[in-house]
């Protein structure tokens, strides 16, 4: 089904408010799960939100809760998300970290007890509007560890994203650099298998440790292990994610038995303004005159330009909000499926779908 932004928000909100949540917490957690189909990422779409149905069924989500400060030590915070969505307990906390490091310079938090917060970049998004750079380090809680640390055949870590942002500039596109240190986000692999498709090569192993490409074996059967990119590389980066924003916020590492029932996420981040290390009109034509160097390296043949991080989302948000967003059968079954569950009519979610009178 292909549907407008707007369509998309106004079915979230309803749903979420069918699940519980205040309607500004419907509207905000509406805003992220949508803005992660816009920009290409429909693995954090709103086809999370059956899980995020069936956390709250399992009292792994709690709606309506808010960051509360767990340690206060002046620049560094530890937040308590109160098992409740994590778009609104990291938005909060970065609202705080943004004010920190206005005021002081830097800011470093983390989160814990804090439900799926969604697409990393988002926070760096919002750091970055204010002006400053910011580096998040998540770790992923759910149920089974599904990805092989490097030599190994076993889940032993979760697909743990990183996010780094630069503040862009009149010419220069913010960076936003966000992805999951598994080769593959568990979403992916499912679309894959949905689609009756083959994994690309080289993202998993079956039981034995033999490579495979087979999506079925991972979502049917459960078995085998994910591997990171890039080898020990982002296998090492996975590690430093599990104990940053696992073990040093106390929000659970991977071998830990709590909140499996849900996707929890543990979080470290590092916000700082740049403009008190420099001077910030030298920095930006710097970070110009480098973004136009490495976007002049000619593509190879089959590329049509050098990106930088960040521009592929920001493509794809301009081509998804002029012609919709398409949402796989597998996904919009799934959807519905739990529309009906959280109470909503057939009738209210038809009277959602209608186009508005101003299409
Ligand atoms: N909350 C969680 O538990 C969780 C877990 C895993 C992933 N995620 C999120 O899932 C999303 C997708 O992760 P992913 O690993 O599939 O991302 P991905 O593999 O699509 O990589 C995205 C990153 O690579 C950059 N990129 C992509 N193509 C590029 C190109 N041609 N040139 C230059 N840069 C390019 C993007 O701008 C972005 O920074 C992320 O937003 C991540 O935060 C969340």
């Amino acid at each position: 089904v292909l549907l407008r932004a707007e369509t998309l928000q106004a079915l979230t909100e309803a749903m979420l408010v069918a699940m519980g949540s205040e309607r500004e917490e419907a509207r905000l957690v509406a805003k992220h799960l949508v803005d992660g189909n816009l920009k290409g990422h429909d693995s954090h779409g709103i086809g999370m939100l059956p899980r995020y149905l069936d956390s709250i069924q399992r009292g792994a989500l709690v709606p309506n809760q808010h960051a509360t400060v767990a340690r206060d030590s002046g620049a560094l915070r530890l937040f308590d998300g109160g098992h409740g969505y994590g778009q609104v307990i990291a938005t909060e906390a970065v609202t705080w970290a943004v004010e920190q490091a206005r005021e002081g310079g830097i800011a470093l938090f983390g989160l814990r007890n804090t439900h799926h917060i969604g697409r990393v970049g988002a926070y760096g998004e919002q750091a970055a509007e204010a002006g400053l750079i910011s580096v998040h380090f998540v770790n992923v809680l759910t149920i089974g560890a599904r990805t092989a640390p490097f030599g190994g055949r076993e889940g032993r870590l979760g697909t743990d994203p990183i996010c780094i942002t630069v503040p862009g500039t009149d010419a220069s596109p913010t960076i936003v650099l966000d992805f999951a240190t598994a080769a593959l986000a568990y979403g992916k692999v499912k679309v894959a298998y949905n689609a009756g498709e083959q994994l690309p090569p080289g993202c998993y192993v079956d039981e034995d440790g033999r490579e495979t490409t087979d999506p079925a074996l991972f979502i049917r059967d459960h078995k085998g292990a994910m591997l990171s990119f890039g080898g020990y590389k982002a296998s090492g980066l996975a590690v430093v994610c599990e104990l940053l924003a696992g073990a040093v916020t106390g929000s659970g590492v991977t071998q830990a038995s709590a909140f499996r029932d849900g996707v929890h996420n543990g979080m470290l981040s590092i916000v700082f303004d740049p403009a008190r290390l420099g001077d910030i009109d030298e920095l930006r034509s710097e970070m110009d005159a480098h973004i136009q160097w490495v976007k002049s390296s000619p593509p190879v043949p089959g590329v049509e330009q050098v990106l930088v991080a960040g521009e592929p989302e920001r493509l794809a948000e301009q081509a998804r909000r002029r012609d919709g967003v398409l949402i796989d059968d597998g996904s919009w079954e799934e959807i519905l499926a739990a529309t009906s569950e959280a109470g909503l009519s057939p009738a209210q979610v038809e009277g959602l779908l209608e186009p508005s009178p101003r299409a």
